[in-house]
């Protein structure tokens, strides 16, 4: 009998990846001269040792320009047929336009659709899940996924709960049209019902019924996150590594949302998933939301920990509140 011979379906694959950071360093010494707090509760608590943060005349643009460049840099990369731009950022230059339109501006690309993705922490996942939903489609061949902060805009930095935690930067990467599919399977939960713990003020005094502060910077219960994401984060990779079909054991490398180490210690401790096989950004970066994943993506690429070929488990979570995962093939 023959075999009849299944056509390859064609898929999405990461060509091209690209990261920046601001120049300016804050360490936790300076913030000791800030508000009343230390190095050792800020490590002990968080792991976050300092983070970069934007010159007064820099923005969210230039952060996501800067990566683009670096991208450029180190990948033989044409930007002139990219079909789509999605960014990526809860902390734009503006609330219009769209910083995916000026992504179109900035480098020249011809013809494109541009949108901005706004889901805090899981921005850069649900952009990558996006991206890889455009291609599967067929409507387009070629996707630059953006995740980018200027968080230290949006920083009350007399709220010492808050002030220690964030920092900017960007990464960028390029989803195209492959022959081997790089997005094996994704995960999504949302928590709306638990939003006003964790929010940036715009036009309504209110979420959920329950008044919030109107000034415009970020205001977290620290405590409620923190115990929501160590309860739903272990809960979801249960459910994508079942649905994929895969144990743990598999992954090579798990790279959740750099909030805090000790959030990332306890999702290892309850999932089995060991330390050492964990990258993150916090330690060099802070907290930088929609861009922690990348970051820590590239410090691990430029310390020549990632290789083709490995699995990787992609698990962003925070405001909203969102978590979205992914399971990714590495293909640079
Ligand atoms: O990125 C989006 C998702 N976000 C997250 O996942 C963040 C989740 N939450 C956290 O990471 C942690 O809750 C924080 C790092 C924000 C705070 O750590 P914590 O261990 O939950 O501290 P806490 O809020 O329970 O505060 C403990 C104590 C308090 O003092 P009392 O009430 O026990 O006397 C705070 O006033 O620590 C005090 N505190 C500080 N002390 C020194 C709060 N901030 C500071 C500080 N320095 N910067």
């Amino acid at each position: 009998m023959i075999q009849k011979q299944l056509p390859l379906i064609s898929d999405a694959v990461i060509t091209a990846f690209g990261a920046y950071v601001p120049e300016r360093v804050l360490t936790n010494a300076d913030l000791e001269q800030m508000v009343e707090t230390n190095d050792q509760w800020i490590f002990q608590r968080t792991g976050i040792k300092e983070r970069r943060i934007a010159a007064e005349n820099e923005y969210c643009s230039d952060m996501i320009f800067g990566a683009v460049r670096d991208m450029q840099r180190r990948y033989r990369v044409d930007l002139d047929d990219i079909d789509y731009i999605l960014v990526a950022t809860t902390t734009p230059d503006a609330v219009f336009p769209s910083m995916a339109a000026r992504v179109q501006a900035e480098f020249g690309i011809r013809a494109c659709g541009a949108t901005d993705v706004q889901a805090t922490c899981a921005g850069f996942v649900s952009a990558l899940q996006l991206a890889n939903g455009l291609v599967l489609t067929g409507a387009y061949r070629k996707i630059l996924v953006v995740g980018a902060e200027t968080l230290s805009k949006a920083t009350d930095y007399s709220d010492r709960s808050t002030c220690i935690l964030f920092g900017d930067g960007a990464g960028v990467m390029l989803v195209e049209k492959g022959e081997a599919g790089a997005f094996l399977a994704s995960y999504n939960q949302t928590d709306g019902r638990n939003g006003h713990h964790l929010y940036r003020s715009a036009l309504a005094p209110a979420i959920n019924g329950v008044s919030i502060e109107q000034n415009g910077k970020i205001v977290q219960n620290g405590r409620e996150v923190y115990r929501w994401a160590v309860t739903a984060v272990p809960k979801g990779i249960k459910a994508l590594m079942d649905k994929a079909g895969m144990s743990v054991n598999e992954i090579d490398w798990f790279v959740p949302h750099s909030a805090n180490m000790r959030i990332v210690e306890s999702i290892c401790e309850k999932t089995g998933i060991p330390l050492d096989r964990t990258l993150t950004s916090m330690r060099e970066y802070g907290n930088t939301s929609a861009a922690s994943i990348p970051l820590a993506l590239d410090l691990a690429l430029k310390n020549n920990r990632i290789s083709t070929g490995d699995l990787l488990l992609l698990y962003g979570f925070g405001g909203g509140l969102t978590e979205a995962a992914l399971l990714v093939r590495w293909t640079l």
